[in-house]
């Protein structure tokens, strides 16, 4: 059994961690969790900051706080602990230091864990280099009605995977009303629905002269970015240093069946 430690453990996604671990035939135990506000009681030690972590670890995943991000990262760093870092809205100085100390341990970086979404973004590069620019591109991603950010980040995210694919910036555009001109070539137009409680559906369409194709993702619960970071940490035990992501992943997963 791995020994693991996750950060943030008093929240949703520590809570969902709790549940994966439990459910899933996995090589892991949760050995200690960190978080200065945990209010649920646990089977093992539950620490305020990552100073007072006294014992041992073999890996570590972060759902938490930009703040207590770092701290884990300068733990991780000291002990020589692999870590899967899941927190986002991380400063790019946060992601230099991340950068940095993947030089000396391995360390796990994506904005969505699914290995749903991150399969997408495999699959929009080839959709994309194979169709090219005779296929209009648009995005349609519905969330919960008390999400505030739109379009969400996975949409983004997948809007850059064919960017990506391109080596060139394509327009974004948001909505289509109020936008008195035609659609320009080139362009990939992003449509956000919210309401209800939807956890996120993302549907990438490339549009044609006389077809469509689409490609579409859709997330049940919470539970599809813990099962991820739990992949995560077990692929993190078998690298010594560096930094990863789920796309990376994805990409290592699909080469070893070809
Ligand atoms: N990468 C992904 O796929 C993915 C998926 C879901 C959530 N997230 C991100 O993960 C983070 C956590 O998400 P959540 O839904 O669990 O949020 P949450 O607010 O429910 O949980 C965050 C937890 O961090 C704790 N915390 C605060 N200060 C801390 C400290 N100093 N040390 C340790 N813990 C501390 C809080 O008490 C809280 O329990 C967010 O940044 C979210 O955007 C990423």
């Amino acid at each position: 059994m791995k020994r693991l430690l996750i950060n943030g453990i008093g929240g949703q996604m520590g809570a969902a961690l709790l549940r994966a671990v439990k459910k899933d035939d996995h090589d892991f135990e949760i050995v200690a969790g960190v978080d200065p506000f945990m209010k649920e009681s646990v089977p093992f030690p539950v620490f305020s900051s990552a100073e007072e972590i006294n014992i041992p670890v073999d890996v570590v995943i972060d759902f938490s706080v930009p703040k207590a991000t770092e701290e884990i990262l300068a733990f991780c760093l000291k002990q020589r602990i692999p870590a899967v870092i899941c927190t986002t809205a991380l400063s790019d100085e946060l992601i230099r230091k991340i950068g940095e100390a993947s030089r000396t341990i391995p360390v796990f970086r994506s904005g969505n864990m699914s290995l749903g979404v991150n399969l997408m973004r495999v699959l929009l590069k080839q959709a994309r280099l194979t169709l090219g620019d005779a296929f209009d591109i648009e995005i349609i991603e519905t969330h919960h009605n008390r999400k505030k950010d739109a379009p969400s980040g996975t949409a983004l995210m997948l809007a850059d995977a064919i960017t990506e694919a391109d080596g060139v910036s394509h327009p974004y555009v948001y909505g289509r009303s109020e936008k008195d001109r035609r659609r320009e070539p080139g362009e990939i137009g992003f449509h956000s629905v919210r309401g209800g409680t939807i956890v996120g559906q993302h549907e990438v369409r490339f549009l044609g002269e006389d077809e469509e194709i689409a490609i579409r993702h859709e997330a049940y619960s919470k539970q599809v970015f813990a099962a991820g970071a739990l992949k995560a940490a077990q692929y993190l035990l078998t690298k010594e240093n560096g930094l990863f992501s789920m796309e990376y992943l994805v990409s290592d997963m699909l080469h070893q069946q070809e």
